[in-house]
């Protein structure tokens, strides 16, 4: 696995940048829905972003199962292109959309409803992370693991910790030998359930967005990953 050079400006914000008007009244109500639209025109022009990178082998992610309630499966598309008006489930559909039809969908059930869900990849190409402008060359053994999300009122759970876990023994079914995920710095849940689980950070990849253009900071490496 590599981390290469940034892409070329105005990179869009990721899966999540279709999330319907629906999801987001739903979420933030109307005040809360004008203080997140100000926020994010306000980092667009101008922010600071830092992500860290993390690598596992798929036998190094482990952790607790989830609670005997909860389920995990693979969903197919076309199952759910049917949940794109639920509030909430039209961020999954968005972040299916936005990558290559070769990647899959975990969710978590709960009595019937998708609470969880996270995607999965194993295969020889660039992905991007494009929060940070940057992209991972990755080797035909490598996976990634991305887009998470848990359902407000089902956080703190472990579903995130129980997915990672699941979709490291799928990705390890699918010949991977290497998994990569990331999180923004300040996501310390995030962080926190990633680390728990057994992956180790390995890179810190910074940007500065000057009036909407993504300038690259210097990669700050932690550990080889072959260390880890
Ligand atoms: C991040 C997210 C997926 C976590 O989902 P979750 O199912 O609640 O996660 P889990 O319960 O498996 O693990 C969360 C861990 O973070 C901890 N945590 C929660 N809030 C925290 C905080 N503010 N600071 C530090 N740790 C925190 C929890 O205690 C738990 O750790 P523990 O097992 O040691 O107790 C969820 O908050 C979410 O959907 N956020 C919005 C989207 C997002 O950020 N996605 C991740 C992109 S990488």
């Amino acid at each position: 696995m590599r981390i290469d050079a940034p892409q070329s400006p105005g990179q869009p914000d990721g899966p999540q940048r279709h999330r319907t008007i629906q999801d987001a009244l739903h979420r933030y109500g109307f005040i809360g829905l004008l203080r997140e639209a100000l926020t994010r025109i306000r980092r667009k022009l101008f922010d600071q972003r830092s992500v860290i990178l993390f690598h596992a082998t798929p036998s190094g992610v482990q952790g607790r199962s989830l609670p005997p309630d909860f389920t995990i499966r693979t969903l197919p598309r076309a199952e759910v292109a049917g949940m794109k008006n639920t509030p909430f489930l039209g961020i999954l559909y968005s972040a299916l959309q936005d990558g290559p039809s070769t990647q899959e969908l975990h969710a978590a059930i709960h009595e019937g409803q998708v609470v969880a869900w996270g995607i999965s990849f194993v295969g020889a190409r660039d992905w991007p992370i494009p929060e940070v402008a940057a992209k991972l060359s990755l080797d035909p053994e490598d996976a990634v693991l991305t887009s998470f999300f848990t359902l407000p009122e089902f956080r703190g759970r472990r579903l995130y910790q129980g997915l990672m876990v699941t979709m490291a023994k799928h990705v390890a079914s699918k010949g991977a030998c290497s998994i990569q995920i990331w999180c923004d710095e300040k996501n310390l849940a995030s962080r926190s359930a990633i680390e728990r689980v057994g992956f180790r950070p390995i890179a810190t990849l910074r940007c500065m967005v000057i009036l909407g253009r993504c300038i690259r900071l210097a990669t700050r490496v932690l550990t080889n990953a072959s260390t880890t």
